[in-house]
């Protein structure tokens, strides 16, 4: 068997957590359809319920994003450095149009935030990729 190091820890925790928060907006959207056909405030109950595991997730992506930050730190310059920022931008958007998201009032609104968090939780998952790669 290979052996565990803190760099397996660290990466398991990233990539558990970028599973919640990606998989789980892919997940619930593909719901909501068949929930709505339950009743009318059941794709909200679910939502609520998914931001309960979905927030402390992001926690822990920042937490466990930072502490890639330190140890990929001597990888940290010129195109690795221009991705890694571009991710941030893309994380910081992900996280903000959620929250954007939970307190849209219209259906437009619901939906394009919900839109913009999705694509820029995947656009951030490919540039981890990118980074680890
Ligand atoms: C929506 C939020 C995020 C998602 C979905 C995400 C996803 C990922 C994924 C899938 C990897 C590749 C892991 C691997 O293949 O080993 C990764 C790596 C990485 N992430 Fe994130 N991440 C997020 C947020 C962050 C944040 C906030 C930071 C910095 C503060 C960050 C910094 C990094 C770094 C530096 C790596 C490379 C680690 C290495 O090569 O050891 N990530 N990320």
């Amino acid at each position: 068997m290979l052996g565990v190091s803190w760099d397996t820890v660290r990466l398991f925790l990233h990539v558990l957590a970028a599973t919640v928060w990606v998989g789980g907006q892919i997940t619930l959207a593909a719901l909501v359809p068949v929930l709505r056909r339950i009743g009318g405030t059941v794709p909200a109950a679910a939502a609520r319920r998914f931001r309960q595991v979905a927030w402390p997730a992001f926690g822990v992506l920042v937490i466990t994003g930072i502490w890639n930050v330190v140890a990929v730190r001597p990888q940290i310059h010129g195109r690795y450095e221009t991705t890694l920022i571009v991710k941030l931008v893309v994380v910081l958007i992900s996280g903000l149009t959620a929250f954007l998201h939970e307190r849209a009032r219209s259906k437009l609104g619901l939906a394009v935030f919900g839109a913009l968090t999705a694509i820029s939780a995947l656009a951030a998952l490919f540039l981890g990729i990118l980074l680890a790669g």
